[in-house]
């Protein structure tokens, strides 16, 4: 399976700009899967609701998602990427999974990170593993990384490869994510952006840190992507190193474990 990532560096609220960019940045390329970061076609720092709601899409039925869904189509592609969903009046921080036969399904971000809480609901849709090019993939979004039960939990669901579509500011990330990917014997391939922005008042910019990689079952990073530049990488994965859980003869990651001494649970 061949799987790549797009970083790029939005500019805050234009929608239209950003798809185009990022249309120029797939222009030429060619994967089984592409992630794209989170709120790549908004940017990130929401004042509040009312603003996050204003630039909110249907997920299926908005322009980002038509626009992904008709870049799938057109080149045989999968595609996981971040954007504002709005159902009702609710606004999720969510991904939509689409591919060459159309809309397949999305997530809804589990757990906030800090001012996140004052612009989007939390999300409420189970954790789901997606069929894409023969592989298993879970999605979570950036600041899930910092709760490991969600990435065991898409492990423990049979997820070969997880999609990470990200904003990140917090630098822990990218060297976290190898753990995730040791502790559970799957790949990620998280999809950050680059950048600053400054929307708040009192508040420091926020810098995001780049760094977009894909990392192994090993906990190998096959490629990371720079701190500062819009880049697209593809990497060739073997899934088959996801779908052995042993370390040796005896040691298998997830029938070893001791779940009647895991309590509590809560
Ligand atoms: C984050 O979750 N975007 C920090």
């Amino acid at each position: 399976m061949r799987v790549g990532f797009v970083q790029n560096n939005p500019a805050f609220a234009n929608v239209r700009e950003n798809l185009s960019r990022v249309e120029k940045l797939l222009e030429g390329q060619s994967a089984d899967l592409f992630v794209l970061p989170e709120l790549f076609a908004t940017g990130y720092q929401f004042k509040d609701m009312e603003e996050s709601r204003s630039l909110a899409e249907l997920i299926p039925g908005g322009v980002t998602t038509n626009m992904l869904t008709a870049i799938a189509k057109q080149t045989n592609t999968f595609i996981i990427a971040g954007l504002v969903e709005i159902e009702g009046d609710q606004v999720y921080n969510s991904a939509v999974v689409t591919g060459p036969k159309g809309y397949i399904g999305k997530y809804r971000k589990l757990h906030l990170f800090d001012t996140e809480k004052d612009c989007f609901q939390q999300g409420n849709l189970p954790l789901q593993v997606f069929d894409v090019a023969g592989a298993k993939v879970g999605v979570m979004i950036c600041f899930d990384w910092r709760f490991p039960e969600t990435a065991r939990t898409l492990a423990l669901m049979g997820a070969d490869l997880i999609a990470h579509p990200s904003n990140l500011v917090l630098t822990h990330c990218p060297q976290a994510m190898i753990t995730r990917c040791l502790e559970n014997r799957i790949f990620a391939v998280t999809a950050d952006r680059v950048g600053t922005e400054k929307r708040l008042d009192g508040e420091e910019p926020l810098n995001f840190i780049g760094q977009s990689q894909v990392v192994d079952p090993n906990g190998n990073i096959l490629i990371r992507a720079s701190l500062t530049d819009e880049e697209v990488h593809v990497v060739q994965l073997d899934l088959s190193l996801a779908r052995n859980k042993s370390l040796n003869s005896r040691n298998h990651i997830f029938s070893d474990r001791r779940t009647d001494f895991y309590a509590p649970t809560k």
